[in-house]
């Protein structure tokens, strides 16, 4: 949440930074901001997106070596250019970007109220940068000093970065639990919240950890802990392409995600699967082998759409391992007094790896003695970094705000560690772990085969566009997907829609049914399709239009949907990763026929990196 970018070279800083944002957007696009130092410093912000800031840039002079830029996702106070990032010290010569909460700000605003400050935005940042500012003036020290004795009282959680009229080639940056990603190129430094506004300058960086700060110069970058001791910046190499964060020819990210998903699901089978040989091969899982398959129980961690991933997985594991899974809302496990024992196992499943609940909550776990597994797709992030182990799901920047690739992925993944924990405890036969692994080999094809549905699914956007609620159901392994169609549809079209197990429906949700009503049921043939058929019949008999996502060939269903949508025959533990597909596509196309912001839909953001 927020995006942050800064530089310090030999080149124009501005347009670096421009770029940068533009590529940050996906966290957060309220309002943006620059502050640039040349003679002087100058701050510069606007209220909407960073496209808004770059036209009300135009033709200023913006020569500058060193600056830092912002692009907001509002927590305290309205999006507006006054609450827009970079904020200013009251005596003009610091400004300040932040990403993160300071929970204990309206205490430290008091305190600095009462000293004669005056505040000029509503945000938890100003008042952070003021107490920078008056500890540096009381205690006559460096802004470095001034700090680190700031941060030891900050409660919350944050990644800042400074830049000072009196130390024009130096930036300061500090991190606690959002992230923060440094380029180090050839007498330059780039600083932003992940990698992409960095990489196509250099692939070597150093993810900042938390306590950590940071000095950062054209030639130099200094790290130290809050007590004041170096740390040897721990160099990586960035495995990402540039053209992964670009649309390649599509109209919106989200449209590109969904057809990468054949790539994105035989990148993330590759070096994996071997259906031939019978083998997967998963370091993460194989070296933590007895753990996992002798688990008391596995506690699946996530948010949003990660957390229906975690949601099938349960079904899939239970099946499969014999193990209780219990699939937790991070937000809620956190702040629960949660049972945790030393032979738990947590899955954390996350795309951008830096969601805060997420990271809080497995925290919380593994100082109770669990061991935690992060499922996570950005490499380096920070649940992937404090997880004891993991597998990542490769499956390439997600940019589209709505997570449809990183899903896939995360489905994929998580039914081969099932399988392969499955196989290691003797929980499944030979017989069907064989026939899983050719399934699943399979997987990518199929997908393409789905992806064809989409000048069909387009249509029936049309047909339904202007429905002003929605019910989506499935039983079983699709009842994930039903709940997870629902969301994207939420967030994509601003349509209310909800997601119910299918014979949960007539325990209320059948109120709602009328002809008004489209109901998507997620229908691919399995052990429950004749129980779903007869959902079907109830739903038709109160006259609510049906859309059925089945598998091919289902005459049944077929001869009774109002409309169907037919995907390829998969086993049923693996048919989710393509009933999921044209739900995407509905959310997308109904997107864009109500002429939509598919790609930043209102209010959201990609990270969410506060609580
Ligand atoms: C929905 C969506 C969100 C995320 C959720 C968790 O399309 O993207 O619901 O799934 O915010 O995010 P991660 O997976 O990054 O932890």
């Amino acid at each position: 949440m927020c995006g942050i970018v800064a530089y310090v070279g030999p080149k124009e800083a501005y347009p670096v930074i421009l770029k940068g944002l533009k590529r940050l957007e996906y966290r957060g696009y309220d309002s943006s901001g620059v502050a640039l130092l040349n003679s002087g410093l100058k701050v510069y912000k606007k209220k909407g997106k960073v496209a808004e800031l770059e036209d009300s840039l135009m033709g200023k002079d913006l020569h500058a070596n060193i600056g830092i830029g912002h692009t907001r996702w509002a927590t305290h106070g309205e999006p507006c250019d006054r609450n827009a990032h970079p904020h200013s010290s009251s005596n003009g010569k610091l400004a300040m970007i932040h990403n993160g909460i300071i929970e204990n700000y309206s205490q430290l605003k008091n305190e600095l109220m009462k000293k004669g400050y005056q505040f000029t935005s509503d945000t938890d940042t100003e008042v952070l940068l003021k107490f920078i500012e008056d500890i540096q003036q009381n205690n006559h020290c460096t802004l470095e000093e001034a700090v680190r004795i700031a941060l030891k009282r900050v409660v919350g959680a944050y990644v800042i970065v400074l830049i000072d009229e009196d130390n024009p080639d130096t930036l300061i940056a500090a991190r606690k639990g959002s992230p923060l990603v440094i380029g180090i190129g050839k007498g330059e430094h780039f600083l932003a919240s992940d990698a992409s506004p960095i990489i196509e300058y250099t692939k070597e960086v150093v993810y900042v950890n938390d306590y950590e700060l940071a000095i950062i110069r054209p030639d130099e970058l200094i790290l130290k802990n809050l007590g004041n001791e170096k740390i040897t910046p721990f160099i990586t190499k960035l495995d990402m392409e540039l053209a992964a964060i670009e649309k390649g020819g599509y109209d919106h990210f989200m449209l590109k995600e969904i057809f990468e998903q054949p790539d994105t699901i035989f990148d993330c089978l590759r070096g994996r699967l071997d259906a031939s040989l019978g083998t997967i091969t998963m370091a993460g899982v194989q070296n933590n082998i007895d753990q996992i398959k002798n688990a008391n129980r596995i506690i699946i961690i996530a948010c949003g759409t990660s957390w229906h991933a975690g949601l099938l997985a349960e079904y899939i594991f239970e099946e499969l391992c014999r193990i209780p899974v219990e699939v937790e809302y991070a937000s809620e496990f956190r702040y629960r007094n949660p049972i945790v024992r030393p032979g738990d196992v947590i899955i954390a499943v996350s795309q951008s790896g830096e969601t805060a609940d997420t990271l809080v909550a497995i925290e919380k776990a593994k100082e109770q003695g669990a061991m935690i597994f992060g499922v996570v797709n950005v490499v380096g992030s920070s649940i992937a970094r404090i997880s004891n182990a993991g597998a990542y799901t490769h499956a390439g920047p997600e940019i589209g705000v709505a997570s449809t690739k990183a899903f896939t992925a995360q489905l994929v993944v998580l039914t081969l560690i099932a399988l392969k924990v499955a196989h290691e405890k003797g929980s499944i036969d030979q017989k069907r772990f064989i026939h899983l692994l050719n399934e699943l080999h399979d997987i990518p094809e199929k997908v393409r085969t789905t992806l064809q549905t989409a000048e069909q699914v387009k249509t029936l956007a049309e047909k339904y566009k202007d429905a002003k609620d929605f019910l989506y159901l499935g039983r079983g392994y699709n009842f994930p997907i039903a709940l997870e169609g629902a969301l994207k549809l939420k967030e994509i079209s601003y349509i209310h829609a909800e997601g119910y197990p299918a014979a949960e429906m007539k325990h209320g949700p059948i109120a709602l049914v009328d002809e008004t009503l489209p109901v998507v049921f997620v229908a691919t043939k399995d052990s429950y399709h004749e129980k779903i058929v007869s959902n079907i019949q109830e739903i038709k008999a109160r006259k609510g239009k049906v859309i059925a996502v089945v598998t091919e060939g289902d005459d049944t269903i077929t001869a009774m949907a109002d409309d169907v949508i037919a995907v390829p025959e998969a086993d049923e533990i693996l048919a989710p990763i393509l009933s999921v597909i044209p739900l995407q596509l509905l959310a997308y196309y109904i997107g864009i026929a109500k002429d939509l912001d598919v790609d930043k839909p209102r209010n959201l953001a990609k990270s969410v990196t506060v609580e």
